[in-house]
């Protein structure tokens, strides 16, 4: 029994290594002071062509994030700014991020 329960929580510890972390990704957030550009709240970027971030879909966020790190021109996204800014970024850093990002409230969508 003891190497059972033992074993049990083995299993949801590693389960758990592998779920984005939304705290840990607000953490992030605010130490690279992704805000800076992407705005209050995530919602209100300093410049038109600086792109929403709150409320998007984390596997869209990540994936873009992934593509900057890559930044090859055939998968890849080619942006000096963006590149730099997720240079120090892993992994697990992008998805926890990402999932931070999508779980504020959206504001992507324009009403009429
Ligand atoms: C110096 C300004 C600046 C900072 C700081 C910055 N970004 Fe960006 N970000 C941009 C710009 C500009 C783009 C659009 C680039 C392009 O055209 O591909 C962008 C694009 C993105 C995108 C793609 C969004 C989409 O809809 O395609 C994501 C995701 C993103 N940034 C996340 C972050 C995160 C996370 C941080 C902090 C680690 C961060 N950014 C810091 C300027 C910035």
């Amino acid at each position: 029994m003891k190497k059972l329960t033992i074993a049990l929580v083995c299993g949801l510890v590693s389960i758990n290594a592998f779920a984005a972390d939304i705290a840990a990704g607000e953490a992030l957030a605010k130490k690279y002071n992704c805000a800076a550009c992407h705005g209050a709240d995530y919602a209100k970027p300093i410049d038109p062509s600086y792109p929403k971030l709150a409320g998007q879909h984390a596997d869209y966020l990540a994936t873009a994030l992934a593509a900057y790190k890559r930044g090859d021109s055939v998968n890849g996204r080619v942006n000096p700014i963006m590149s730099g800014q997720v240079a120090p970024l892993s992994g697990k850093d992008m998805k926890d991020i990402a999932a931070y990002l999508a779980s504020l409230p959206a504001s992507v969508s324009q009403k009429r």
